[in-house]
């Protein structure tokens, strides 16, 4: 989906929400666990021959679309508040159209290639969904699950995986640390033939707390110096009972609503470890926080100290660097700040595509093709308008907008709050639901002036 596709004038008009812009966010939200673990601990609770528990598991979309696709494989999944819990004691092949269901709404489905080969020597990829970043290949992940011994069968309803002589262990580089490329190849590894040993891998805080929930089923993973992970294949793992991490991204996205509307909001749930980047970028741009760590009640306070933004110049990579998903929340803050900003985003090729929804409400950002960060990456040489100037502070108007996909959708919301006057954004059920637990009440209770159209308004349309 592009922002092209559904403009406006197409979108469902009760998929909007109406905000009036100019009131500083004030209060408390509270974050749950990771959307980017949550879902991988679901696909591993498959590896379990006894059922597992996880705790703080956020109500979004993408836990739904994971459910469906573990009950259709025969696990029994209940969600009592946010634990949920899973018992894949019965797993089963799942038809074509069964698994279709689920297919183009998320990234989780090529995640269980590993698991359904080591329990039921088949499995099945889907049309795969998730945000239009970039060009999102799979060629890491199948190539792989090939090295490990899968046959891989592309048809023209999806692409059929087979495992005639079992999975065996490998030695496999990365030729990027994927993070999605990564988890595949722990999911697989953990119960493959041998030892695998995974250079350049990615090791994002979601990844370490993957590495941990496996290890309590029974896995043997080592994290060495370099990214380099060694696995040692077991012949049996057992259900496992873990806390999810904090969403860190989530986290993220309300501090800089906080910075970009003169704000001051308390993220309960926030953990400074695994946002150590973001702090040190929210500090540089001349936003103030306060980390509070006690072990129940801690989170970290965002405000807006009242002082004049300063522009900064960013690169986004991947941990430790500054999270490809941090850059747009940022983004809209930095329309805010006294002078040239730039940020130069190197983990993927198309993620500046809602800054065009910014320029309209009055931001001034140009696109370029270089690599204007300092550090040449893959897409400087390929022409993608991969790197932003950002010219601030802008008076920001209130528009009509689409929302392209989730991170994006969340900053266009930042920026209409920001804004002055009455916008009306569109595609929030659609996109931000994905990713962002009860994100309307939480608006209200920080103070935003939001509505949902009244049939008039749909009327006047
Ligand atoms: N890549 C390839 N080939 C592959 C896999 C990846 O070329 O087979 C490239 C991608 O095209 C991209 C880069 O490697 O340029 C990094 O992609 P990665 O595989 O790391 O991303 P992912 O696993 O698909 C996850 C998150 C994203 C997050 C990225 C980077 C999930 C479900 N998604 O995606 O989160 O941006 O890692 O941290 O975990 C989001 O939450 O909104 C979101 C997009």
């Amino acid at each position: 989906m592009s922002s092209t596709d559904a403009t406006p004038e197409t979108a469902p008009s009760e998929d909007m929400l109406i905000i009036h812009g100019g009131t500083p966010l004030e209060g408390e939200v509270h974050v749950r666990g990771a959307k980017n673990l949550v879902s991988k601990a679901m696909v591993a609770a498959l590896l379990g021959t006894s059922p597992s528990v996880l705790r703080s598991v956020p109500a979004i979309r993408d836990v739904e679309v994971v459910t469906g696709l573990l009950r259709v494989h025969g696990v029994d999944v209940e969600l009592d508040g946010d634990t949920l819990y899973m018992d894949p004691t019965s797993v089963e092949s799942a038809g074509v159209e069964e698994i279709n269901v689920h297919a183009g709404t998320s990234r989780i489905p090529i995640l269980l290639c590993g698991p359904l080969l080591h329990r039921l020597g088949r499995a099945f990829i889907p049309d795969l969904g998730g945000c239009n970043i970039g060009g999102r290949p799979i060629d890491f992940h199948l190539d792989a699950l090939r090295k490990f011994g899968a046959v891989v069968d592309k048809d023209s309803d999806g692409t059929h995986l087979s495992a005639p002589n079992g999975l065996h262990g490998i030695r496999y580089e990365l030729e990027y640390p994927s993070v999605g490329a990564t988890e595949q190849v722990l999911l697989t590894a953990v119960m493959a033939k041998g030892t695998t040993e995974l250079r350049n891998a990615a090791i994002e805080p979601e990844i370490i707390d993957l590495i941990c929930i496996l290890q309590k089923m029974g896995a043997i993973i080592k994290v060495h110096t370099n990214r380099v992970i060694e696995i040692v294949g077991v012949d049996e793992l057992k259900g496992y009972s873990h806390r999810a991490l904090p969403d860190r991204i989530e986290a993220a996205s309300w501090a800089s609503a906080a910075l970009a509307t003169q704000g001051s909001v308390y993220v309960r749930g926030a953990q400074q470890t695994d946002m150590m980047t973001f702090l040190n970028v929210f500090r540089s741009i001349g936003g103030a926080y306060e980390v509070n760590d006690d072990p129940n009640e801690g989170g970290i306070r965002f405000w807006h100290p009242g002082t004049p933004l300063k522009p900064v110049a960013l690169e986004t990579d991947v941990h430790p660097g500054l999270m490809t998903d941090w850059q747009q929340p940022i983004v809209v803050a930095l329309t805010q700040a006294d002078g040239l900003s730039i940020m130069h985003e190197t983990v993927y090729e198309n993620r500046f595509g809602y800054t065009s929804e910014l320029r309209r409400m009055g931001a001034n950002i140009e696109l370029y093709s270089d690599c204007l960060g300092g550090t040449p990456c893959r897409w400087g040489r390929r022409n993608f308008l991969h790197s932003a100037v950002i010219a601030g502070p802008s008076k920001l108007h209130a528009a009509d907008l689409q929302i392209p996909d989730l991170r994006a959708g969340f900053s266009h919301l930042i920026a209409a709050m920001a804004a002055e006057g009455t916008s009306r954004v569109y595609g929030v059920d659609r996109y931000i639901t994905r990713g962002y637990e009860n994100f309307e009440a939480k608006l209200l209770g920080l103070g935003a002036k939001i509505e949902r159209p009244t049939s008039s308004l749909a009327d006047r349309r």
